[in-house]
């Protein structure tokens, strides 16, 4: 939809910051957010003035299809302040294109590019001081869209509503992650929409991700829904794996989400020289390569969860516990990535955006 006029956004200020209220050394993920909020709603077959206006509840009808049938995708993205106080968004074409994506496997309707980058921009420069600088600290930005036609039918909505809301945020894992590799449930099935960042796909996860926590690990290693036999990602990030010096990863497919950090990763190991396989990984080599040794390191990577390391993982009633590396491929990707997200390195791939 590059042909879309943008329209003039309506912005509606708060009255006063609620950002002294907030502790930003002691940031729960997600669980703050900033003064304002973008809006957009789609009436008629056509999207509507956009608004900026205070964060705050809404008001839907209860017959609203978000709330019977999920019609609702979303994106994760962040905002970095270097020690200049200037903002980025790391690689944003992607996470708008993928929206897109999205909503058209929930057969929603395209969200126009000028629409989402002057109300992504605006929003930003107007909550900037929720931006803290500093290695670690950002914004996460999470676009979403909701089917919100009043009405239990069962059928795609005709009316919608595009919003932002930005948290600021620190790190999503406290420490390592352990994992359990799924033996028996799904996250996605081939022909479904694993790929899709819809919330349904997230919904799905909790009830086995509950009784992995129950076995005390966090996340799940999915596996492929015919045999089980395939890692395909986590519950919040795409799975990285160090087998002596190579970095193995699976391929995306209709069932895996094509992570943007996983892609950037992938990149960075490339052009640094480092020997990358990404092809399908069996859980039973991983098993093997940790019986022989060769198993060095296990890694999720995602906006929210940046390069997490993975300390344990959980197989068919065995547990198996990672050596800590020295030099680990984690902390060199994780630093190299955000020295480009924090603009304290040269952006040779065009990654960063200035807000
Ligand atoms: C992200 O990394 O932005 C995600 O969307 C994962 C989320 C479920 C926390």
């Amino acid at each position: 939809m590059r042909n879309a006029v943008p329209q003039e956004i309506e912005i509606t200020k708060i009255n006063e910051s609620k950002i002294s209220q907030v502790d930003f050394e002691n940031l729960a993920f997600g669980k703050v957010f900033t003064d304002h909020m973008f809006i957009c709603d789609y009436v008629n077959g056509e999207w509507q003035t956009p608004k900026i206006v205070p964060y705050g509840p809404l008001t839907l009808d209860p017959s609203a299809r978000v709330f019977h049938y999920g019609q609702a995708v979303f994106e994760g993205m962040k905002a970095y302040k270097d020690d200049q106080g200037d903002t980025f968004l790391f690689r944003p074409d992607e996470n708008f294109k993928r929206i897109n994506k999205s909503a058209e496997r929930l057969a929603m309707p395209e969200f126009p590019e000028e629409y989402f980058f002057d109300g992504l921009n605006t929003l930003l420069k107007l909550d900037d001081q929720w931006i803290k600088s500093g290695f670690g600290n950002s914004l996460y930005i999470r676009p979403f869209v909701i089917a919100t036609q009043p009405s239990v039918s069962a059928s795609e909505a005709d009316e919608y509503r595009f919003m932002i809301i930005c948290s600021p945020a620190q790190s999503y894992y406290s420490g390592d992650v352990s994992v359990l590799v799924a033996e028996k449930f799904s996250r996605s099935a081939s022909g479904g929409f694993g790929y899709a960042k819809a919330a349904g796909n997230y919904a799905g996860q909790f009830y086995p991700t509950k009784l992995a926590k129950e076995q005390g690990y966090q996340q799940i290693i999915w596996t492929d829904s015919n045999t089980h036999e395939y890692v395909e990602e986590a519950g919040t990030m795409n799975v990285f794996f160090r087998i002596n010096d190579t970095l193995l990863t699976a391929p995306v497919s209709d069932r895996i989400l094509d992570g943007i950090t996983r892609k950037s990763l992938i990149a960075l190991a490339e052009k640094q020289g480092y020997n990358v396989e990404v092809r399908p990984i069996k859980v039973s080599e991983v098993v093997d390569a940790f019986n022989n040794g060769s198993l060095k390191e296990i890694f999720g990577a995602g906006t929210a969860a940046v390069v997490s390391p993975v300390k344990a993982f959980g197989y068919k009633g065995e547990h198996y516990e990672l050596e800590k590396q020295e030099n680990s491929y984690a902390s060199y990707f994780k630093k190299s990535l955000m020295d480009i997200q924090y603009n304290k390195a040269e952006d040779s791939f065009g990654w960063r955006t200035k807000v």
